[in-house]
């Protein structure tokens, strides 16, 4: 008997971190800078994008009617442009108990429920670790919420003691590192710590975290490579395809 073996091969590929709607933080400027980054993430090969813009009290003071009035004008531009990418929203929350109302009144935009938990994209510090931040992560579990770790490869806290992020994957975050972290884009010591994390399996995510096509551009395919190459296919296609469909799942569905 013949034996056929079928490799399904899955041809999405999701970014769940980028800031591609216009005017509401530091990514993109205007409609025209949304068009361009949606697509060059398009053609990247990305075909699920989620928009996340930050929601950081003082500075970017975004809320759910910010962000789904942005997604609109996205779908919007996709329309009028016939591209083909999907797009969704949520959000980048900072660590900040001044988020504490918000989340417990479901007004915090999330990536999508997962097992009965909301999956929120939590932004630490870039600088610190603050004092209490393991009291509001073990808070966020408590009322519902598994927050997904933006980018800890970037941390200056972390990037000099990396065992201050076990307290956090003991308590079951999960982590998003970012792909310019493993293509160099940010130095070599973001880089090796990206590429130790990804080879102790502590990363369940990458994403491009795209602010503007210069510098932070939606580009997803470098990083894919880098990490076939090093850690092969099926680890690369976990980490790019099949987590985050899974962490969206609802979110796309529902969009
Ligand atoms: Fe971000």
């Amino acid at each position: 008997m013949i034996i056929i073996r079928m490799v399904i091969k899955s041809h999405k590929m999701f970014d769940i971190h980028s800031h591609i709607i216009p005017r509401i933080d530091d990514g993109a400027r205007d409609e025209a800078d949304a068009l361009s980054l949606l697509r060059l993430a398009q053609q990247d090969g990305t075909t699920h994008i989620v928009a996340t813009p930050h929601i950081h009290s003082g500075r970017f003071e975004n809320d759910q009617n910010t962000i789904f009035a942005g997604l609109s004008t996205l779908k919007k531009i996709i329309k009028e442009h016939s591209l083909t990418i999907n797009v969704a929203a949520s959000c980048e929350l900072r660590l900040d108990i001044v988020h504490m109302a918000k989340l417990m009144s479901g007004e915090i935009p999330t990536l999508g429920t997962v097992n009965g938990y909301k999956i929120v994209l939590l932004e630490f510090p870039h600088s610190h670790i603050p004092p209490g931040a393991e009291n509001f992560v073990k808070w966020l579990f408590n009322n519902g919420y598994k927050p997904i770790i933006a980018h800890p490869e970037r941390n200056r806290d972390l990037l000099k003691s990396p065992s201050l992020l076990n307290p956090y994957l003991r308590l079951g975050c999960l982590t998003q590192v970012t792909a310019g972290s493993i293509t160099g884009e940010f130095g070599n010591t973001v880089k090796s710590y990206a590429l130790s994390l990804l080879a102790q399996d502590k990363v369940d995510v990458i994403a491009s975290d795209a602010h503007n096509i210069s510098r932070r551009p939606p580009v997803l395919s470098k990083a894919y490579a880098l990490v076939t190459k090093e850690f092969g296919v099926e680890k690369a296609d976990t980490l790019f395809k099949i987590t985050p469909q899974k962490l969206t799942q609802t979110l796309f569905d529902e969009g």
